[in-house]
């Protein structure tokens, strides 16, 4: 078992997100991969750890041996600081993120467009109208909106359906985006 726990430091429900490791008998069966990407945005930085069952790690490091170089250290080092040091910005960060996503969520409410609420991660997926596939609905939003957001068929079999929007911009911008799309026709007739 590979647990991929990226968004591990961004939660809005009550319990937080669940760490693999922490299950019983986990380090028995599996590792947990955790990128410093999004609690410490630093995407396209590289850096990641693995923890875990040791001879997963162990494979895992003679495979990074022969198809990698190790990191710049200037890297490793601003990893190391963002770990070790104050985890308040971290906390700021998800607050952020809750802000935005609760803005969001208010503004689709008011035109009529349905989608789960996350309780964690920063994206949002919401409903195609009747009518429209992930693709076609997409494009709708991008040509006639000016928003462009990511065609749920893209990430597998049930992402069809949906279209994924990515909380990465201030509360304004996300709720000028839903506003414009409230505006197109098809919202004016209901979605
Ligand atoms: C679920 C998930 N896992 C892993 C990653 C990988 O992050 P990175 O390649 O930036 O370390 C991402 C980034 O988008 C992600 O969304």
């Amino acid at each position: 078992m590979v647990h991929d726990f990226a968004y591990g430091a961004i939660g809005f429900a009550k319990e937080k997100p669940r760490s693999f490791l922490a299950e019983k008998g986990a380090k028995e069966v599996g590792i947990e991969l955790y990128t410093l990407s999004k609690t410490y945005n630093m995407a396209g930085w590289r850096v990641a750890f693995a923890a875990g069952n040791a001879e997963m790690i162990e494979a895992l490091n003679l495979l990074q041996d022969h198809l990698y170089v190790s990191l710049f250290p200037a890297i490793q080092d601003a990893a190391a600081a963002a770990l070790i040091e104050s985890q308040e910005t971290v906390q700021t960060q998800n607050e952020r993120y809750r802000a935005r996503k609760d803005a969001f969520f208010q503004a689709a409410k008011r035109i009529g467009w349905n989608g789960s609420v996350p309780d964690g991660s920063f994206f949002a997926w919401m409903k195609v109208p009747d009518g429209y596939t992930s693709s076609r609905f997409a494009r709708l939003l991008l040509d006639e909106a000016g928003v462009a957001v990511a065609d749920g068929s893209g990430f597998g079999e049930f992402g069809e359906g949906y279209v994924r929007i990515g909380l990465l911009v201030s509360e304004e911008r996300l709720v000028e985006a839903v506003n414009r799309i409230g505006n197109l026709p098809i919202f004016q007739k209901k979605c």
